[in-house]
């Protein structure tokens, strides 16, 4: 009798023991790894920031998080270190599946966390400039639109950044933001056709950013890297600043996420220049395929691309910018030297819609006659919902949301210059 009652009293403290709760455990998953975005006026299409709202969600949590579609952390864990990553950890995840699993227990009041303020404006404190859209904009409503907007920068010297920060002007609509720069006075060009406010620019600024010219590229700089809610502004290592030329106008592509809301956006962009004397500039260079041709139907198809180093441009790579359109599938990068292949980063759900710039923990370290290798892979079949393309054709490469990409942007520094 006495070792029954014992045994149920252990069984009964060992499944509290277990059980996942609100207060306890789901709280503070939900804080660090969801409620950048999902809190009032920002960009998650619904608050998760108290225990009701959890509670009425938790199906959708089940089924994003079981997906892995949320939080939209793309890099693979086996994959590279990243900074910044916002992933759920494995056993974050366990809890947060057992917890709906379990009916949701709210557990004890005691245990709740302290309530943190989500940070806001500027991280890195005031920039050394913010650079502002002329004009405010409005999307329109229901749709994802890409639009580019050219901003001066009135500088009088050529610049070196070693930050870029986004100030979203209206957070609830700015999906995501890449920083481009242009030296040729395209930009202007396409945006004096445009009546709105800015230019319909879809898979990259509309001017030439991969293609033919990488030389000029290289010299001049075209972008400054990428934003997203979730990504906090990092400065680079001690040293290294990206070049800004005085001419260059910033050119930023905004990703409006409108999803039947809209309203004025005026985004800014924040940039903070080195302080310290600049040893090495970052270049980004291209890793790249321009002669892709996708056969229509194919739900499997691999295009490969390699930068091989010579002697003389030993480098290391800061961070990776993998870039493809809509029928992208999997993109992976890998570092191959004295005959070894180490994975650098892989994304094998890949979502035109959550693009950004990843940087490493650690740079690495590309020796001469080594390469990295960048493999995209595509579903060009009518079975796959995102394939703009009806009827099928073969896909080739182009900056239309018909057209694909297999690019990688690799932000290096040369070990030599
Ligand atoms: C970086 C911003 C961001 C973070 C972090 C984030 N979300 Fe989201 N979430 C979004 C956006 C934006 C959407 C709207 C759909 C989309 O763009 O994919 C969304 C949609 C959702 C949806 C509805 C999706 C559907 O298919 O109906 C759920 C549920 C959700 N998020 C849960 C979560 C949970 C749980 C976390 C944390 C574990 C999380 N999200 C982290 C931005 C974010």
């Amino acid at each position: 009798m006495l070792a029954r009652l014992i045994l149920i009293c252990f069984l009964a403290t060992a499944s509290l023991w277990a059980e996942v709760t609100y207060a306890r455990e789901v709280s503070r998953i939900l804080e660090s790894r969801c409620a950048s975005c999902h809190r009032p006026g920002d960009i998650g299409p619904m608050s998760l920031l108290t225990y009701d709202d959890a509670v009425a969600y938790s199906p959708d949590i089940e089924r994003v998080v079981k997906d892995g579609i949320m939080p939209p952390w793309k890099p693979s864990d086996s994959h590279g270190v990243f900074k910044g990553a916002f992933a759920l950890k494995p056993e974050e995840k366990a809890d947060l599946l057992s917890w709906v699993a379990a009916g949701t227990p709210f557990g004890n009041e005691a245990d709740l966390p302290e309530k943190r303020e989500q940070p806001s404006g500027w991280l890195l404190g005031e920039p050394d400039l913010v650079v502002r859209m002329p004009q405010p904009y409005t999307p329109a409503r229901g749709k994802d639109i890409y639009r580019c907007f050219v901003l001066p920068t009135g500088l009088d010297a050529d610049q070196f950044v070693s930050a870029v920060d986004i100030d979203p002007g209206n957070r609830r609509i700015v999906h995501h933001v890449i920083v481009y720069l242009d030296s040729s006075g395209e930009a202007e060009k396409l945006d004096a056709r445009d009546e709105e406010p800015g230019y319909d620019c879809y898979g990259g600024p509309g001017f030439d950013i991969g293609g033919s010219n990488i030389q000029s590229l290289l010299l001049n700089g075209y972008t400054l890297g990428g934003w997203a809610p979730g990504a906090r502004a990092d400065r680079l290592p001690q040293g290294i600043g990206m070049k800004l030329g005085k001419a260059a106008r910033i050119v930023l592509q905004v990703h409006y996420y409108t999803g039947g809301r809209t309203g004025e956006d005026q985004t800014a962009v924040g940039l903070y220049f080195n302080q310290e004397r600049v040893e090495k500039q970052l270049y980004y260079i291209p890793v790249v395929n321009t002669r892709l041709n996708i056969p229509a139907g194919n739900a499997n198809y691999t295009v490969s691309a390699e930068f091989p180093v010579f002697p003389g441009l030993e480098m290391r790579v800061i961070n990776a910018f993998p870039h493809m359109h809509m029928i992208g599938k999997r993109i992976e990068l890998e570092r191959q030297a004295s005959g070894v292949r180490t994975r650098m980063m892989l994304i094998d759900q890949w979502d035109f819609n959550w693009q950004g710039a990843y940087t490493y923990v650690e740079p690495i370290r590309m020796p001469a006659f080594s390469q990295v290798n960048l493999r995209c892979t595509y579903d060009n079949s009518a079975n796959n919902p995102r394939n703009p393309n009806n009827p099928l054709k073969n896909v080739r490469w182009g900056e239309g949301t018909e057209d694909e990409m297999c690019l990688a942007f690799l932000g290096v520094v040369f070990e030599r210059f």
